[in-house]
């Protein structure tokens, strides 16, 4: 993206180590920071351990996760990582508090022309903007885990952002073969996560109910409309299935979908009893260590060979 050179991301945690080496395997220079030695020293430690990941999985050569390292540097003083940007992304803790105060510091610290992002899940970017000098700057990126293998990013504009900073951040993502959507009306959960929200509400309801086991409900999802998804989107597939159909099948059912308010009575009761899923070794199913990376290496072969797969299919 012609202009853009200089990325900073702030935070380099399980989201912001993944997002600065995706720009750095893009081509650009990263500066990578976080509050202390022992933060940086961990976001470099899963750094090189993706790396290690997706040349094993032919997704990049070793020369070029060597050449993209060789552009990314480390930093605990904010002013050196952000002085020189022309992006800044944000991906500390979800915290409204600490978000302002480090929008606050950005805009300080940051050249004027810089685009500041956050990579909040939850925030709007009006509850961040009105701390900074350049509301016109200031956006949402909002990435999906694991950052460097999902190509979307939610784009999330506040009344006053501007749709030159909309545009250039688009043109950044494209260049660099992301996807980019544009949430043109700030709203909580932007777009995939008030989707992927109503979806476990249901799914919660069908196993509170007793209709089905919770591994029958992912085998589910994950053997039919999970599939099809990947590759083709719900106005898509209701277009394929017949709207006439639909306005039947909607009629029969959405007078017994939940609807709930509550949060399910099975996932506050796995967290009252200390069952948080694979970091305590159990949630909805048992984990061990193996299980876990299983898991882990099978979501990531499938991602790239999606990716593959949609890379040959927009060059057809
Ligand atoms: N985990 C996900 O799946 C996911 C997905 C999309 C968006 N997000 C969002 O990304 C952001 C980061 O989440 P995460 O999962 O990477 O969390 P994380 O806890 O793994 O990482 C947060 C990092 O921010 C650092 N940090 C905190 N305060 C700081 C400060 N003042 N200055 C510099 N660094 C600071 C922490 O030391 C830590 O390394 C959150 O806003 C979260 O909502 C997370």
């Amino acid at each position: 993206m012609a202009g853009i050179e200089r990325i900073a991301v702030v935070g380099a945690g399980l989201m912001g180590h993944a997002i600065a080496l995706d720009f750095a395997l893009a081509g650009f220079r990263v500066k990578m920071q976080d509050k202390n030695d022992a933060s940086v020293e961990r976001g470099f430690e899963m750094v090189r351990s993706d790396f290690d990941r997706m040349v094993k999985l032919k997704t990049t050569t070793r020369e070029k996760a060597n050449a993209a390292l060789k552009k990314m540097s480390g930093h605990t003083n904010l002013s050196e990582a952000v002085g020189d940007a022309d992006v800044v992304v944000e991906a500390v803790f979800e915290d409204l508090k600490i978000k302002q105060q480090m929008f606050k510091r950005l805009d300080a610290a940051a050249p004027k022309g810089a685009i500041l992002a956050s990579n909040t899940s939850s925030f709007m970017p009006s509850q961040l903007y009105t701390m900074t000098s350049r509301p016109d700057k200031v956006l949402v990126a909002h990435y999906f885990n694991p950052a460097h293998l999902i190509p979307l990013v939610e784009l999330v504009r506040s009344p006053e952002t501007s749709d030159a900073t909309v545009e250039t951040m688009r043109g950044l993502y494209e260049g660099m073969g992301k996807k980019p959507i544009v949430v043109e009306k700030e709203v909580i959960g932007f777009i995939v996560n008030r989707m992927q929200i109503a979806l476990q509400r249901e799914a919660f309801w069908l196993l509170d109910n007793g209709v089905a086991s919770a591994e029958d409900i992912d085998t589910g999802l994950k053997s039919s409309a999970g599939r099809r998804w990947a590759v083709a989107g719900p106005f898509e597939v209701m277009d394929l299935a017949g709207l006439d159909t639909l306005v039947d099948a909607s009629k029969a059912m959405l007078p017994h979908i939940s609807n709930s308010r509550e949060v399910s009575k099975s996932l506050t009761d796995a967290v009252e009893q200390g069952n948080l899923g694979t970091k305590t070794g159990k949630g909805f199913h048992t984990w061990t260590p193996e299980s876990v990376d299983a898991v882990k290496q099978r979501i990531a072969e499938a991602l790239v060979e999606l990716e593959r797969w949609s890379k040959k299919d927009a060059k057809e």
